[in-house]
C-alpha cells in the first residue's frame, strides 16, 4: 500500500445544491456563537457554499440564553460588515439575509413578550430545541408564536435524540404546522447513523420543507465538499422539492 492511499480521498466540489438555491442555515458571523472564528474563515465557507452550488445564503447566528446572548441590532450591524468584507474579497455567493437560530430555552418566553426576531427570508422564525432533553412547554410556546402570526421552522429535527419518526412527537409538530429543516450533512452521516436514518425517513414521509447546511466552520465546509460527491444525496436533491428556492 502506497503512503498516499493511507490518506482519505480528496474530493473536488460538485454543484449538487443548485436545485436548492439558497442555504438558509449557517453560522458565519464571526465570534458571535460557536460558528466562524474570523472573517477569513467565513469567506472560505462562503466560497465553498458557492462551489457546491448554492446561489444565495442566509446567515443564522445562535440566540441562546445564556450561552449566546446575542442582540438583534448588534447582529444586523455585524452582518452588514460581513457582507462588506465578503464583497471586498470577491465572494460570489449572494449574501441574501440575516436570520437567527433561536433556542427554545428558559429565556425564550421573554423573547415572545418582546419579539424582535430576525426572520429567515423576512418570514420564518428558525427555532431549535435542546439537543439533550425535551423541555416542558415547547408546544405552547410554538403555538403562541403561530397565534401571533409567525411561521415556525424547526432546525434539524433529526438531531434530537428524544424525537424519532415513529413516535408521536414529530407527527404532532407536523400537525401543528411546524416546518422542518434537515441538515444536508445529516444525510452523509456527519452527526451519526441515527440522525442519518431519521433524515431519510422524514424525507420519505414528506415531512421536510427545508434543507440547510448548518455550516459552522471549515470542517463543515470540507464535509460539504465530500457530501457533494455522494450520489445518494444528489438523488435526494433531484427527487424532493424543497421550499429553499422561495427564499
Ligand atoms: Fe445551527
Amino acid at each position: 500500500m502506497g503512503i498516499l492511499s493511507l490518506f482519505k480521498k480528496q474530493y473536488t466540489p460538485k454543484p449538487i445544491f443548485e436545485a436548492l438555491g439558497t442555504d438558509m442555515h449557517c453560522h458565519l458571523i464571526p465570534r458571535v456563537d460557536d460558528g466562524s472564528k474570523c472573517i477569513e474563515e467565513s469567506i472560505e465557507c462562503l466560497n465553498t457554499l458557492k462551489a457546491v452550488g448554492f446561489k444565495k445564503v442566509i446567515i443564522t447566528p445562535h440566540f441562546q440564553h445564556p450561552r449566546f446572548n446575542n442582540d438583534e441590532d448588534d447582529i444586523r450591524q455585524r452582518y452588514e460588515e460581513v457582507k462588506r468584507q465578503a464583497a471586498e474579497a470577491g465572494v460570489e455567493i449572494e449574501i441574501a439575509g440575516i436570520g437567527g437560530e433561536y433556542r427554545i430555552d428558559s429565556g425564550f418566553k421573554n423573547r415572545l413578550e418582546n419579539p424582535r426576531f430576525l426572520k429567515v427570508g423576512g418570514k420564518y422564525v428558525l427555532v431549535e430545541f435542546s439537543l439533550h432533553q425535551q423541555m416542558m412547554g415547547v408546544d405552547e410556546m410554538i403555538f403562541d408564536m403561530q397565534m401571533n402570526g409567525y411561521e415556525v421552522i424547526l432546525a434539524h429535527p433529526e438531531r434530537y435524540p428524544y424525537m424519532n419518526v415513529q413516535g408521536d412527537r414529530m407527527e404532532q409538530l407536523k400537525n401543528q404546522g411546524v416546518f422542518f429543516q434537515i441538515n444536508a450533512l445529516s444525510l452523509g452521516g456527519f452527526y451519526g447513523d441515527e440522525a442519518r436514518t431519521k433524515a431519510y425517513e422524514m424525507l420519505e414521509r414528506g415531512w421536510v420543507e427545508f434543507m440547510g447546511t448548518d455550516t459552522h466552520n471549515t470542517m463543515y465546509a470540507k464535509a460539504l465538499v465530500d457530501l457533494s460527491n455522494n450520489r445518494k444525496v444528489a438523488k435526494v436533491l433531484e427527487k424532493y422539492e424543497f421550499m429553499n428556492k422561495e427564499l
